[in-house]
């Protein structure tokens, strides 16, 4: 008898994945049961519950800087201008900030838009920039 190619792949597959996954105890029901996150009150089921709403906190300039920016702007990561360099920042600075809000929404260079915090408001990010452009006096 001669096997065609993909018959020996077909019955390898079928063989290994008998073989090879190993089920769980239990039944679906059981099994999604123990899947389940642990804790299904959210501020926004809260929120729901109430009628109430439940406003996100805004991040503070300094915030946005530490958790997003920082990460090229410590360092000067792709040519970034470093936080604090009054020498790298003030020609940045003189383009005036509805100048640098166009580049940090829309990115600039090797900085993607947003400086990669997809989450942040318009106003967030404003306050990421006056926040570097105050270390950088
Ligand atoms: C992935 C790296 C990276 C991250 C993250 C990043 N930047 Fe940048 N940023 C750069 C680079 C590189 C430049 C210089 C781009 C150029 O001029 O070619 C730059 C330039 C800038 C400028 C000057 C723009 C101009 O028009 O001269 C501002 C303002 C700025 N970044 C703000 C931010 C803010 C605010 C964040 C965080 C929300 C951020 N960046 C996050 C890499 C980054």
């Amino acid at each position: 008898m001669r096997l065609s190619f993909s018959t020996v792949i077909l019955t390898a597959l079928v063989s290994f994945g008998l073989t090879a996954v190993a089920l769980p105890p239990g039944t679906d029901d059981e099994i999604s049961e123990r899947l389940k996150p642990y804790g299904t009150l959210s501020r926004v089921d809260a929120a729901a519950d109430t009628g109430e709403v439940v406003a996100k906190m805004p991040l503070t300039g300094e915030e946005v800087y530490g958790q997003y920016c920082s990460v090229c702007h410590a360092n000067g990561v792709g040519g970034s201008p470093l936080f604090a360099d009054t020498d790298a920042w003030a020609p940045r600075a003189a383009k005036g900030m509805d100048a640098l809000m166009v580049s940090t929404l829309n990115g600039i260079g090797a900085m993607p838009a947003k400086g990669t915090c997809m989450s942040c408001s318009d106003d967030e990010l404003a306050d990421a920039v006056t926040y570097i452009l105050d270390a950088a006096r």
